[in-house]
């Protein structure tokens, strides 16, 4: 099980946002070596189940289920004890199903790895998606508070409720250290080199400056996956980030 990576390619975590299994055995066979972790979201699981979490285990590499999970207590638990089975890494959750959800899930996974003889996976929490502004904030879910208070809140949540870490823009880091601890676990997308388009991320943060904010898994998905060369592409993230990681060493 990892926790709080060392190295670069651990920290490193891409995207399968593909919809076969052609397409995915493609990019884990060819970057593997680059990456520790692919992430297994909702579009390529619909499509071809199961199946992709095998194929991820046989090339010797860790999956994050980005399924995130928000429902009844019991539905989740369930669902989630589904994952530990298949022996997903990481899986996430949205904070806003509240405590309740949240610990009757973690209770379930943790029983259930302990009668499979697997490790519980690390359980990550959503807070608000990037897709919500504070106009949507205010007058659709009619929260009064401004968005950075709304997710130290929700962090909060996160953290007391037993998550072993959340799922973060980097420009929030700083806040969620204070708020959380240093042994929280940070994952973090939009995450995009100097070198590269933005496409539809905002608040975008390099590999070198998530690094240096202490961010413990970067996503990093089209910079690699859409560059004439992938292999050259992910060599160039992982050498931003071991040079930040050594500067931060230092
Ligand atoms: O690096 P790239 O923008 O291609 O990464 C996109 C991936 O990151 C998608 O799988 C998307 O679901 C995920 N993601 C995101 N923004 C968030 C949370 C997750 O782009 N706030």
């Amino acid at each position: 099980m990892i926790g709080k990576p060392k190295n670069a390619r651990d920290k490193l975590v891409l995207p399968l946002d593909v919809n076969t299994m052609e397409e995915a055995k493609e990019l884990v066979t060819e970057l593997k070596d680059y990456v520790g972790v692919f992430k297994v979201g909702l579009q390529l699981y619909t499509s071809v189940g199961p199946d992709i979490i095998k194929m991820i285990q046989d090339e010797g590499r860790e999956i994050f289920f980005d399924g995130k999970f928000h429902d009844i207590p019991n539905t989740v638990a369930k669902a989630s004890a589904n994952l530990v089975k298949q022996g997903v890494t990481f899986f996430n959750v949205h904070i806003t199903g509240g405590s309740k959800m949240i610990s009757t899930c973690l209770k379930l996974a943790r029983e259930t790895a302990k009668s499979c003889g697997l490790e519980r996976p690390k359980v990550l929490g959503v807070t608000l998606l990037t897709s919500f502004g504070q106009r949507t904030l205010t007058e659709e879910l009619l929260i009064n508070l401004n968005i950075d208070d709304y997710v130290s809140q929700l962090a909060k949540v996160a953290k007391k409720s037993g998550l072993d870490g959340i799922i973060a823009s980097a420009t929030d880091v700083p806040k969620i250290k204070k708020d959380c601890g240093d042994d929280f676990i940070i994952l973090c997308p939009a995450i995009r080199p100097t070198w590269s388009v933005v496409n539809d991320q905002i608040r975008v943060v390099t590999p070198r400056d998530a690094v240096r904010a202490g961010v413990d898994y970067l996503v990093v998905g089209r910079p690699i996956t859409s560059a004439k060369d992938r292999v050259s592409a992910a060599q160039l993230v992982l050498d931003e980030m071991q040079e930040a990681l050594e500067e931060v060493a230092r």
